[in-house]
């Protein structure tokens, strides 16, 4: 049958349906995408990154700041037309900022036709399906925090992590693996604990299986999620505890695993037993995040991060005692309610100190919802936040760069990520493909080689280094049999 002008059939030509995805906030976004993908491709959708092909066009949103929402609502705005000249074509609101605004984002954008948050994902299909049976929008968030017992709040966030779809991963030989849901932290400025529910563990073996067999996939780094990842805990029925070390050694042992990672730490949480299991697993990747936040005291109480600066150190001091060479790195909030030049200057004495590998810098951006919108004024102004935003991360750039700097001379292992992309080019650079990688310790390498090298291990010598990355060699000896 032939399109006409006013009916555009769903789906091509063999009747898949197509469906578009924007992804913005953390790794646990990237991952609630992969999973979103992969429910629908089971339900005959396949992925475009064309949104004019699109039947259905979804957002994963986030909420952590002001800035983006404002993405989205912008997003949602541009799309207007797009639903104009194609009513058939469903679009969806999905992920934290779902869960938060809920049914204001119908009133804000009607052409939305489906709401859903993160503890809902995984009806995702159903409820697009129901949105055009009924011809009216469909909404599926969680219970709030307050909404019940903890045992119906945590139920109403459900869990849908065993499907997976390779082409939504960072590259075919790298993924995600969800250990924890939720957090029960709520730091005053955070609206995660409301938007991703109670912090739940998923059971060891699920998260077991799930590796074996992304492993058999030929996924090749792991990188384990959680907002306080090294709070996991879980209680067997017998009473035993397995802890994120049990789960480093157990993964550790998955034939073709070559690289674990875990973000992000909690520093009240950072135990020896898991400092050790880093230390002696050659495969897990010495590579440390764990958010600061602030330098002062007085800040950190307010924000509610429940340890001192001297704490922080004390921990720092600890994690580069056991595992010598680890990198860490750190997050910053500036211009918090009441921070003062003298609190700010106290966080710049902390990165100073702290030689972070590198460290995100955020302006605070006042969440409703939470405690210190509701205890403090948001009163350090715009410009001064900008100001120390620059100023922060201008101390941490030079950092970056001297420790960056330090290693050129040494040969690094490197697993090959892919194509570099031309922002990272070094400069002079004479045309030959470039390719990007990272160290054991997450160091950003970019250096010449054929593709083929995607997904192996390789050593480079390091030759020059920037603040975010360093430039390096394959001696040529290594090269030797990979086809050029
Ligand atoms: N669970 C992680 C990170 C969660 S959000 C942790 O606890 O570290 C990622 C980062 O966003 C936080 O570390 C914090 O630095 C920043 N952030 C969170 N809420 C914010 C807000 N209201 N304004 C500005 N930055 C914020
Ligand atoms: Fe937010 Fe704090 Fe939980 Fe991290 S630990 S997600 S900053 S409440
Ligand atoms: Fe944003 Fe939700 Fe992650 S609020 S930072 S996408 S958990």
């Amino acid at each position: 049958m032939a399109d006409d002008a006013t009916t555009i059939p769903d789906g091509d030509a063999r009747g898949r349906k197509k469906v578009y995805i924007e992804t913005v906030g953390c790794q646990m976004n990237l991952l609630d995408s992969e999973l979103v993908i992969a429910r629908l491709r089971d339900e005959g959708y396949e992925l475009t990154t064309d949104i004019d092909q699109a039947d259905a066009i979804l957002y994963n949103t986030c909420s952590v700041r002001q800035h983006a929402e404002d993405k989205i609502y912008s997003a949602l705005g541009r799309i207007k037309n797009v639903k104009k000249r194609k009513p058939g074509v469903s679009i969806g609101v999905l992920g934290c900022m779902a869960q938060k605004d809920q049914g204001s984002i119908l009133k804000r954008a009607p052409h939305v036709d489906v709401v859903i948050g993160p503890g809902q994902l995984g009806r995702v299909p159903q409820l697009l399906e129901e949105a055009k049976r009924e011809g009216k929008p469909q909404l599926a968030v969680s219970l709030d925090r307050r909404a019940g017992t903890r045992e119906t709040i945590t139920a109403s966030f459900e869990g849908y992590d065993p499907d997976r779809e390779p082409s939504m991963r960072p590259s075919p030989f790298q993924a995600f693996v969800r250990v924890m849901m939720g957090c029960d932290k709520f730091c005053t400025y955070c609206i995660v604990p409301s938007v991703r529910g109670p912090e739940q563990s998923r059971p060891p073996g699920a998260i077991l299986a799930e590796a074996r067999l992304l492993a058999a996939q030929g996924v090749k780094e792991i990188t384990l999620l959680g907002q306080t990842v090294n709070s996991y805990k879980h209680r067997e029925g017998d009473g035993r505890t397995t802890r994120l070390s049990d789960l480093l050694y157990a993964i550790h042992d998955i034939p073709g695993v070559e690289r674990i990672k875990f973000i992000t730490s909690f520093p009240n949480d950072m135990t020896d037993d898991l400092l050790q299991a880093v230390r002696d697993l050659p495969r897990a990747s010495r590579y440390i995040h764990v958010p600061a936040q602030s330098g002062c005291d007085e800040v950190l109480r307010r924000m509610k991060r429940m340890y001192s600066a001297s704490f922080y150190e004390e921990m720092l001091a600890r994690m580069r005692e056991t595992i010598p060479g680890v990198a860490v790195s750190s997050d910053f909030i500036v211009g918090f309610c009441g921070e003062s030049e003298e609190s700010f200057e106290r966080t710049v004495g902390l990165v100073e100190r702290a030689r972070f590998k590198n460290s995100f810098i955020f302006k605070y951006s006042r969440r409703q919802g939470t405690k210190a919108d509701a205890l403090f004024p948001d009163d350090v102004p715009e410009a001064v936040k900008k100001r120390r935003n620059n100023d922060l991360l201008a101390v941490q750039t030079a950092i970056s760069l001297e420790d960056n700097r330090r290693l050129i001379g040494e040969t690094a292992e490197v697993l090959v990520e892919g194509r570099s992309r031309s922002t990272t080019r070094r400069e002079g650079w004479d045309g030959t493909d470039q390719l990007t990688g990272r160290t054991a310790c997450d160091r950003i390498v970019v250096f010449e080689g054929p593709e083929e090298l995607v997904g192996r291990f390789i050593r480079v010598r390091i030759e020059d280094a920037s603040a975010v990355t360093l430039f390096g060699r394959v001696p040529a000896a290594d090269l030797a049999g990979v086809p050029a």
